[in-house]
């Protein structure tokens, strides 16, 4: 079997990552992961779950409860236990929470042996937070992608915006700074540049500029 090609985008609350991720994931056959769906996904299970409320969150009934959770992508939706939650994963309620969940050890532990599954037998575009430092130290290529807050809110408003919600622009641009700082401060696997990522200026080109600039990366990875 020929090894997987690997490529790690990380970089903060949008900053693009995702669009990137699926326009090269679509143009080099490649499997795209969302693994920030992943942890909003084990967020919103501990809301249903009523073990994270505004009130605060019982850690020790999570960890106790991880095998419970399971996870799969089909077509770019994500299942929990079998049920699609791509949409309900996207609210304010699992935004504003799933920084916290995040920050715990075990939850880590989980996802990240998930994710180290799929890269070891298919190639795969995965953004987030940590995959070029923990997750796939030696990916082929690793991208790390900034923007400033303000546009970032922007972006994410506009989204959402299609999406019919009633959230406010500075909502929105409170919880991107909130977990901004919430994932680079933490202890285990902050937000960080790993030392090979190549930085890319996301407000330096618009979506198709930037797909077609990494893949000329990707063509000079493989040479
Ligand atoms: O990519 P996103 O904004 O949907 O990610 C949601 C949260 O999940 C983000 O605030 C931090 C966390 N996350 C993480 O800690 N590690 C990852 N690899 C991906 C996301």
């Amino acid at each position: 079997m020929k090894k997987p090609f690997i490529i790690a985008i990380d970089g903060a609350s949008s900053t693009g990552k995702s669009t990137l991720a699926k326009g090269l994931a679509i143009a080099l056959d490649m499997v795209y992961v969302d693994s920030g769906a992943m942890y909003r996904a084990v967020t919103f299970y501990a809301q249903q779950k009523s073990w994270l409320t505004l009130n605060g969150l019982d850690e020790a009934q999570l960890i106790t409860h991880l095998d419970d959770i399971q996870l799969s992508f089909q077509q770019h939706k994500l299942y929990l236990n079998g049920v699609d939650v791509s949409s309900e994963i996207r609210s304010m309620e699992v935004s504003n929470a799933v920084s916290q969940v995040a920050s715990i050890s075990e939850v880590r532990a989980f996802l990240v042996a998930q994710q180290r599954i799929i890269g070891a037998t298919h190639s795969v575009v995965m953004d987030g937070r940590d995959i070029g430092t923990v997750v796939f130290p030696n990916a082929d290529l690793k991208l790390f992608l900034t923007a400033d807050a303000k546009v970032r809110a922007q972006r994410r408003y506009k989204e959402l915006k299609e999406q019919d919600t009633t959230v406010s622009l500075e909502q929105i641009e409170a919880n991107i700074t909130q977990r901004d700082h919430m994932d680079s401060t933490r202890d285990d696997s902050p937000l960080r540049q790993a030392k090979d990522a190549i930085v890319l200026d996301a407000m330096k080109y618009n979506v198709s500029e930037m797909l077609q600039h990494v893949l000329e990366l990707v063509k000079q990875r493989k040479r």
